[in-house]
């Protein structure tokens, strides 16, 4: 790809000091998303702190950021991290880093009198060279399906969009990457309940004795989370039942045993579906623990509820549509192969 020249542009490495450019520079480029649509999908004005904790929490990666400036002036940044992806192939992953993992899209900022001039452009190129010589073989960018500058910008760049991406010397089968869907209820009106309610099921709060359950349900159903096979029911416990000051944990009880595991943040709206171990799969206990959920959090007053899923998660989108959840939004993966020769 040929990137024009920018005239007087310099593209640097973050040092100390600059936190209070990024931070700036953050906070008008994404100040549009933290208006509209804020807290419920994890947008806030951030603080040099911030930026400074960003690189401190993850030494563990190679982690960087990278600032654009104008005649002295800060003008955009990029925030990256290199990740290491162990499959059948080791591989090297070229991150640039979302606002928030499951809801967000990639740092790339650009204050708005500086935008179309190729500013953007020069921040992720200049990455990814850095990058494509210390080894990555892709790199990953996220936007959403209606960010028409982020994606013609990424195009430009030689991104490809797939709603899978299939990388096959990670895999033939699982894709590498996929976009992730957001689906919204609201909640004014009382929840329809499908058809397929199951009235041998009983849902209520979870207690800090269901933990052992809850760890086995999560590391069945949700391998892929932080919660997967290798962490310790206790420390689920710590982090999951007792963690989290907004979170609401329900779970479904069937014959006796707890069969399904839901949640629900009452400060975003968001809901989380934990699953329904495999065992107890396609007796409407999912549903019916969902009719719940959504009856609990619109009882709590929230005004509507909020979803996130990867689009590999098929039964997941059929239970939304059931319940009129509307797909709202799509965050998608945008990639671009480095090095193929791994
Ligand atoms: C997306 C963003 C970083 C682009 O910054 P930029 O410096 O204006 O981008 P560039 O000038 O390098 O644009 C490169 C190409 O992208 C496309 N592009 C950029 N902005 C565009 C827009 N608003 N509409 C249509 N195409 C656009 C064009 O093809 C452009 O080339 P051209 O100007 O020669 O036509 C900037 O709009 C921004 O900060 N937006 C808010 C934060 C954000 O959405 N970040 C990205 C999340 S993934």
């Amino acid at each position: 790809m040929l990137l024009r020249k920018v005239k007087g542009v310099i593209v640097r490495s973050v040092v100390s000091g600059d936190e209070d450019d990024v931070a700036s520079i953050h906070n008008v480029a994404f100040g549009e998303w933290v208006e509209t649509l804020g807290d419920e999908y994890d947008y806030q004005y951030i603080s040099p702190r911030d930026v400074a904790a960003w690189i401190k929490e993850r030494r563990d990666r190679q982690e960087c950021l990278w600032i654009a400036e104008t005649n002295d002036t800060a003008v955009g940044y990029v925030h990256c991290s290199l990740n290491d992806i162990h499959s059948k192939k080791n591989l090297k992953e070229l991150v640039l880093v979302p606002t928030s993992w499951d809801m967000g899209q990639s740092k790339i900022a650009v204050i708005p009198r500086y935008r179309r001039q190729a500013i953007a452009s020069a921040l992720v190129w200049k990455c990814v060279k850095h990058f494509k010589r210390a080894g990555a073989n892709l790199a990953l960018a996220v936007a959403y399906n209606d960010n028409k500058a982020a994606s013609k910008l990424l195009q430009g760049l030689g991104f490809v969009h797939h709603e899978r991406f299939y990388h096959r010397p990670y895999s033939d089968k699982r894709p590498w990457r996929h976009d992730t869907v957001y689906a919204e209820l609201n909640l004014s009106q009382p929840v329809t309940s499908p058809q397929r309610l199951n009235l041998h099921v009983t849902v209520r709060c979870a207690r800090e004795e269901d933990a052992k359950r809850v760890a086995e349900i999560f590391r069945k159903s949700a391998p892929w989370t932080p919660f997967g096979p290798n962490v310790s029911t206790d420390q689920i416990l710590q982090h999951y039942l007792k963690g989290k000051s907004h979170e609401t944990i329900l779970v479904a009880e069937y014959k006796g045993e707890i069969a399904g595991v839901m949640d629900f943040n009452s400060k975003n709206s968001r809901l989380g579906i934990l699953g329904v171990a495999p065992e107890y799969r396609k007796k409407g206990i999912g549903y019916t623990l969902f009719y719940h959920l959504l009856e609990h959090m619109r009882r709590k007053g929230l005004p509507k509820a909020i979803a996130d899923t990867g689009i590999v998660l098929s039964d997941a989108i059929r239970m939304y549509k059931r319940f009129n959840l509307k797909i709202v939004r799509r965050q998608y993966s945008w990639i671009k192969i480095l090095n193929n020769d791994s």
